[in-house]
């Protein structure tokens, strides 16, 4: 299975960082979106990100341009029909991602490997969109893409042992590692943070001062962020939707604490709404 063309939907965050390091390894990319703004939007971030590496003496002027011309770019899903990888990175909604994977099944050539870069959803249900769930697989990467080195790649009950192998490879040829997760709610990196942020928030019912908590998990156990700065940054209300999908997996053992709920039913959801675990009214 020999990779060549990597077509990405969505410019978006995730998006356009898959599609320049996809780039930055000599793939031939084209990177797709519902509206120009976005893929405009999305070609400036990469043209951004890149400037950093030039400015800072890691990469020439010429090779920035050389990874900006192998980005194609369309608004025409049929354009994935020579891809030899589709990377999925449209917004987290089910019913969205199965229906471009319904329509992936009809536009893609027969070998093609069909990822999603879901941080949650089932991999299996997407698959089962598709009249090839051999061919379906999760590539989940993580937030700045071009800087985090961790991929975690996740069959589903059907992906063929081929297929799996081709991601992992891929996942080696742009630099990264890729970590092998079952397919059950928030694989194993959105799963352990959940915990670990649910629990972090039992600590501040319990007395603790959120000061002290993200203290002590920097300090001592060496994590770049505390949870409960991780949970301002993400937002209270995308943490307890993450939450209430673990809950529905794996019931009471990661039930989102009350403090949670209370905090996103009195609107403060951390640094966009500036209340959260800290005041961010002064910043
Ligand atoms: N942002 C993160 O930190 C992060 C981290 C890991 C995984 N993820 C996952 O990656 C996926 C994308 O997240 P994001 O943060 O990049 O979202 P985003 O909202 O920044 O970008 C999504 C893009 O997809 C486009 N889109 C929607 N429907 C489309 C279609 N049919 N065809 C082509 N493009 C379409 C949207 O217009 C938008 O530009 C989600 O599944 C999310 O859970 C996000």
């Amino acid at each position: 299975m020999v990779i060549k063309n990597v077509f990405v939907i969505g410019a978006g965050t995730m998006g356009n960082g898959i599609a320049q390091v996809s780039a930055q390894a000599g793939y031939s990319v084209t990177m797709s979106d519902v509206k120009d703004e976005f893929i405009q939007r999305g070609m400036a971030a990469i043209g951004k990100s890149l400037d950093r590496g030039v400015r800072k003496g890691t990469m020439q002027e010429s090779e920035k341009t050389e990874i900006i011309s192998r980005i194609k770019t369309t608004l025409d899903m049929n354009d994935a029909k020579d891809a030899d990888l589709v990377i999925e990175a449209a917004p987290e909604v089910i019913d969205l991602k199965k229906n471009i994977f319904k329509q992936l099944d009809e536009i893609c050539k027969a070998d093609a490997i069909l990822a999603t870069n879901t941080s949650s959803l089932p991999v299996g249900e997407i698959a089962a969109a598709t009249q090839r769930p051999e061919k379906v697989i999760g590539m989940h990467f993580m937030n700045p893409v071009p800087v985090m080195k961790g991929v975690e790649v996740i069959p589903g009950r059907h992906t063929s042992g081929d297929v799996l192998e081709a991601s992992k490879e891929y996942v080696k040829s742009i630099g990264k590692e890729p970590c092998e997760a079952r397919d059950y709610a928030g694989f194993i990196v959105s799963r352990l943070v959940d915990a670990l942020m649910n629990e972090a928030f039992y600590c501040v019912m319990d007395g603790n001062k959120p000061e002290e908590v993200d203290k002590a998990v920097k300090l001592c156990l060496n994590h770049p962020m505390g949870p409960l700065e991780l949970c301002d940054l993400a937002g209270a209300d995308i943490v307890l939707h993450g939450l209430e999908t673990m809950y529905a997996e794996f019931g009471e053992r990661l039930m989102p604490a009350p403090l949670l709920k209370n905090m996103v039913r009195s609107g403060d959801l951390g640094r966009k709404t500036s209340r959260g675990f800290y005041d961010y009214t002064q910043k």
